[in-house]
């Protein structure tokens, strides 16, 4: 079974092959980082514009790539939420024109959801359940306990920023360039986590993130500091704070739930100091870490892909009349 992904939620635009949900036979991504980084993050119109360029040339590509002619598609997922609308109807009349034409089914993807199917993907395997997921990217943090595939059961969300928002923030502040997480990494990577001291937000307090005091803290450092300010020590301690904040809930979590599989998604998830933090709180409780490799962990369509192919069972009887929606909670209905 070959289920052709399409992916245009934010600023990559991605097309993918996979067979069976678990075998990827191409995934190409255009990014559109350079196009935004002048403007220090993404500006909706003008990457619904790029999309609309990127897309056909890419879905040409990935049909090369997989060596796969387009009568070998048996079906198409694509994300038709969350994300920017403009970016979002690009991929999903893409995607309706052609499975309109070819005949096939057409399976609406939650971009979230996605994410943590990757996890599996990643080591070429079916999504077992139950387990524990922690999605964390520029607009999530969500550590939910995954039942089925469409099956969530919302443990902790943030109550403001999404981690990637806090690097990605902090780092135009400090001028550091765009997207933040990459360039805080490099510049923490040698520096002393323990030299500024930062808060563990919501720490002791249950199920619930918040990363925008951190952000302000930083600030503060960076004020009171001044010209003895030691950029790669404020990475470093910021990372750390980030991670022991998300081990502290997980750990939690896993002993709550007792869960034997934690899976880590979505563009944080790079983040080694993150990746470190999470083997050892799995180590610990004696649970299997998934973590994608990092093009997995970005936004990509074999991830869309993949995550069709266990659903496909769920998609609406009229998919060709589904539209692109902005928000779209983890396994809520396809109501729009
Ligand atoms: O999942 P993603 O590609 O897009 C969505 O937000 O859906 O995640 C992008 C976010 C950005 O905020 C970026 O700064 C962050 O992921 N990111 C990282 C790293 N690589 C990307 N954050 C920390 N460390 C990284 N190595
Ligand atoms: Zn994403």
């Amino acid at each position: 079974m070959i289920t052709l992904g399409i992916e245009s939620s934010c600023d990559d635009t991605s097309v993918a092959l996979v067979k069976d949900g678990v075998e990827v036979l191409s995934s190409l991504v255009s990014s559109q980082i350079e196009i935004h980084r002048r403007f220090g993050g993404v500006v909706p119109e003008v990457a619904s514009r790029k999309h609309l360029e990127a897309i056909l040339p890419l879905l040409n590509e990935a049909m090369e790539a997989a060596g796969l002619g387009f009568s070998a598609i048996d079906q198409i997922a694509v994300t038709a939420g969350p994300g920017l609308l403009g970016p979002l109807l690009i991929g999903l009349s893409t995607a309706k024109a052609l499975a309109w034409q070819l005949n096939v089914p057409l399976i609406p993807v939650n971009h979230i959801e996605a994410h943590l199917t990757a996890s599996f993907l990643a080591v070429g395997r079916c999504p077992e359940y139950p387990f524990l997921g922690l999605i964390v990217s520029g607009g999530h943090s969500n550590l939910v306990y995954v039942t089925g595939p469409r099956e969530f059961r919302c443990l902790a969300q943030t109550l403001d920023d999404a981690p990637g928002e806090l690097f990605d923030k902090v780092a135009r502040h400090l001028n550091l360039g765009y997207p933040g997480g990459p360039v805080i990494q490099k510049s923490g990577e040698n520096g002393n986590r323990t030299r500024y001291r930062l808060p563990r937000p919501m720490a002791g307090k249950g199920y619930v993130f918040s990363f925008s005091g951190l952000k302000t803290a930083v600030m503060r450092i960076v004020e009171q500091e001044g010209e003895s300010l030691d950029m790669a020590d404020l990475c470093a301690s910021l990372q750390f704070a980030v991670a022991e904040t998300f081990e502290e809930k997980v750990e939690m979590a896993l002993k709550e739930t007792g869960a034997k599989r934690l899976a880590m998604a979505g563009g944080v998830a790079a983040n080694q100091v993150l990746r470190k933090h999470m083997q050892k709180v799995a180590d610990r409780n004696h649970a299997e870490l998934l973590l994608p490799g990092i093009h997995l962990c970005t936004d990509n369509a074999a991830m869309i892909a993949a995550h069709g192919f266990f659903t496909a069972k769920e998609a609406p009887a009229k998919s060709l009349e589904v539209n692109a929606v902005a928000n779209w909670d983890m396994g809520g209905p396809h109501n729009f």
